[in-house]
């Protein structure tokens, strides 16, 4: 007997249930309402659901595929490699030695540079480093910034009211003393950042922070915000560390410390850096990396069995000569500019209250009156209106992340036939969400 299409993709949610905790394979990836969605198929700007749904995808794997999903260059490079040079555990690879040139010559601080496989791992080298070039113990993250899963980070992200100003770790587990070694201020408080290195007396190792909050959506940094970092984290001799996993690529192949014309001492960037391809890296001073146990003798030990991969390096080579070749940064930023300021148009028609951020490529309806500069600001958007239009939006064969403050992204393969039904589109999920509520 065969089954239909939704008949089968419920068979393969119960089975990953039966076998894989919660039945996906990380904690983001299991979002209410969804449950059994599975993804058979992607192909630029779209996905394919277990019922054979085709979706134009703004949520975008939190942003990776910046050229679109299985770019055939990017992908090429890769099957190339893998065919060529497989993972070897001793020596480098040219590809590596190419890639390394290529980060040194595009962003600004980064003088010598590593690779890893994840965000996680190159903002937890990123600090472990801090701590020995300092001899240091606590760490500065701010309310709302997310730098992956280990302890030192992993807390003060999408907190809820009565968490915010003390600490919210997002995991069991967590070494009570390495949490306490944490030290959590209000983004875009500069004044609360200079204090926090006083009272801790010389003590603080490492400012880490997304220069653009995206995993709370978009929060701009204020002027003069990221310049007063600078400032205190040189008089104070500790380590700023620009976590540019998001914006790193996506926004400027410098970054946006390119853009914003503040210089860190460490970097760490992933996601866009590969369209989708594992890889990560972390650069920086070459005073700071060279402290690394690559060099023999050194203190911060770095390791990984599957770092500088020959066939995930060849997919970071290509994507940046795409970015360099193509006018994709072009492309994504018209396309964000005439989504924000068509959707702001929209709400103002429809008398909803809302505040359109974003950058770039990047773009969030909040739904709230501004401004937006601070965490505590998002407490106010109406999280029910921000996750049921999304939901809504589904019927319509558009998918935008429906949990809360999730932001979405065009890449390279979104067109401004995407843009309009994206506008009409939501116009629709909004006022039949809000009709539905009423
Ligand atoms: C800014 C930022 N840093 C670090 C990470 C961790 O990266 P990964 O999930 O690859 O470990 C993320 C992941 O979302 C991120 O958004």
């Amino acid at each position: 007997m065969s089954l239909t299409a939704s008949e089968a993709a419920a068979r393969l949610a119960a089975r990953a249930a039966a076998v894989i905790p919660g039945g996906v394979n990380s904690g983001q990836r299991r979002v209410p309402g969804l449950e059994e969605l599975v993804i058979t198929a992607t192909s630029g700007s779209t996905f394919t659901d277990g019922d054979g749904r085709v979706f134009t995808d703004y949520h975008a794997a939190f942003g990776p595929p910046l050229l679109g999903h299985n770019d055939p260059d990017v992908d090429a490079a890769a099957a190339a490699a893998a065919r060529s040079v497989g993972l070897m555990g001793v020596g480098v690879t040219p590809v590596e030695i190419e890639l390394a040139e290529r980060l040194v010559a595009a962003v600004p601080s980064v003088e010598k540079v590593l690779l890893t496989c994840t965000g996680s791992e190159a903002t937890f080298h990123a600090l472990r480093l801090a701590r020995t070039v300092t001899g240091r113990r606590h760490v500065l993250k701010f309310q709302g910034c997310y730098h992956g899963w280990h302890d030192s980070v992993a807390m003060n992200v999408i907190s809820r009211a009565e968490r915010v100003g003390d600490k919210d770790p997002l995991s069991g587990g967590m070494l009570p003393e390495v949490v306490a070694a944490t030290i959590v201020c209000p983004f875009n408080d500069a004044d609360a950042v200079e204090r926090a290195l006083d009272e801790h007396d010389e003590d603080v190792a490492a400012i880490i922070l997304e220069p653009i909050p995206h995993n709370i959506g978009a929060v701009l940094p204020v002027p003069g915000f990221l310049e007063r970092l600078r400032e205190l984290a040189t008089k104070h001799g500790t380590v700023l560390v620009f976590d540019e996993v998001i914006t790193g690529f996506r926004h400027g192949l410098g970054g946006y410390q390119a853009i914003a014309g503040v210089t860190p001492d460490l970097t760490t960037l992933g996601k866009a850096m590969a369209n989708g391809w594992p890889v990560s890296a972390l650069g920086g001073k070459a005073e700071l990396m060279e402290l690394f146990s690559t060099t023999p003798g050194q203190p911060a030990f770095f390791a990984g069995t599957f770092n500088g991969h020959p066939a995930t390096t060849a997919a970071a080579l290509a994507t940046i000569e795409k970015l360099e070749r193509e006018q994709v940064h072009e492309h994504v930023f018209r396309l964000g500019e005439r989504a924000r300021q068509g959707l702001a148009a929209l709400y103002e028609r429809l008398g909803v209250p809302a505040v359109v951020a974003g950058f770039g490529s990047v773009f969030v309806t909040y739904f709230l009156e501004g401004p937006v500069e601070r965490y505590d600001d998002l407490l106010r958007n109406d999280v029910d209106l921000f996750v049921g239009y999304r939901r809504e939006l589904m019927q319509d064969g558009i998918f935008e992340l429906p949990l809360n403050l999730k932001r979405s992204h065009f890449s390279y393969a979104h067109s401004d036939e995407d843009v309009d039904r994206l506008l009409a589109a939501t116009e629709g999920a909004v006022t039949r969400y809000l009709e539905t509520r009423a």
